[in-house]
């Protein structure tokens, strides 16, 4: 019976130490500095940090046998200094009792992501279909979460990329912008006011004036400066 219950909690620590391998407890930025938080009283007892494993600090009975002491703040916490892709992985801090008996342990994932960029909105007026295309350009498009916003409101049900809406939404006066966000940062782009008049599929436009001094051979020459469009097939 207790070897069945050994067995149970043996898998169920295998299984948990398992999931814990590709997740993220703790997110880092490239080049930050982060302190892994550890608090203990104590400090003449032994600690250790291992990364991977691999011991980066220990002291014991009072001698650092491994590191630096000026990365081990008073409670035994851990600062990493200018992170990089490979201070990614796990850390482990764990204390013991002078008769070698572990008394605390500390066990974490950290995962190093770049920040954002700054995101840059494009857009295309698409006569033929009667909407605009945008769309939100960012250079490395990895992990990432998009949202659009008119004038500061958030369109809640945009989660993608790329954004269609009609060509009647489309108002000078409103402002356009997307944000892109990962697990560590977030950017918006500029706001872009849409205009879709110079096109593929241009609007030709006539002033009034000219056709009527035509038609009425030159004299008489009356008028408001009227323009009237014509919208031209796109040629593709
Ligand atoms: C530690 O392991 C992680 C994967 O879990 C890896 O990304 C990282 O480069 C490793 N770092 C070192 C120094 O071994
Ligand atoms: C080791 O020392 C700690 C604290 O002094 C004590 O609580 C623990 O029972 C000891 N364990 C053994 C096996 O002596
Ligand atoms: C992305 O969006 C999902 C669903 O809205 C959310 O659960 C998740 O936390 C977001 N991830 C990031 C990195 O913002
Ligand atoms: C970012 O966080 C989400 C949950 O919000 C998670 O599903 C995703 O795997 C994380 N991305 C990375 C690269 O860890």
């Amino acid at each position: 019976m207790a070897n069945l219950v050994a067995a149970i909690i043996l898998l169920e620590f295998l299984g948990l130490l398992d999931a814990n391998k590709d997740t993220c407890d703790v997110y880092g930025a490239v080049g930050q500095n982060l302190m892994l938080p550890f608090a203990h009283k104590d400090l003449k007892n032994n600690l250790k940090w291992t990364h991977n494993n691999t011991v980066i600090f220990q002291r014991m009975k009072g001698k650092v046998l491994h590191g630096k002491p000026e990365d081990i703040s008073s409670t035994g916490s851990l600062l990493l200094k200018n992170l990089q892709f490979a201070s990614a992985g796990n850390y482990k801090a764990s204390v013991w009792h002078s008769n070698g008996t572990l008394e605390k342990e500390w066990d974490r994932h950290l995962c190093v992501m770049d920040k954002v960029p700054k995101p840059q909105l494009t857009y295309i007026c698409d006569f033929k279909s009667n909407a605009v295309k945008l769309h939100c350009s960012v250079s490395k498009p990895h992990y990432l979460n998009y949202s659009w916003m008119i004038d500061e409101r958030i369109l809640t049900n945009e989660k993608t990329q790329s954004l269609s809406i009609s060509l009647m939404e489309v108002k000078e006066e409103r402002r356009f912008s997307c944000s892109v966000e990962n697990n560590i940062s977030k950017e918006s782009s500029d706001g872009v006011r849409l205009t879709c008049k110079t096109s593929s599929a241009p609007l030709l436009c006539f002033p009034k004036l000219v056709v009527m001094a035509v038609l009425a051979g030159g004299a008489g020459l009356r008028g408001n400066r009227v323009c009237e469009c014509v919208k031209t097939e796109s040629s593709d």
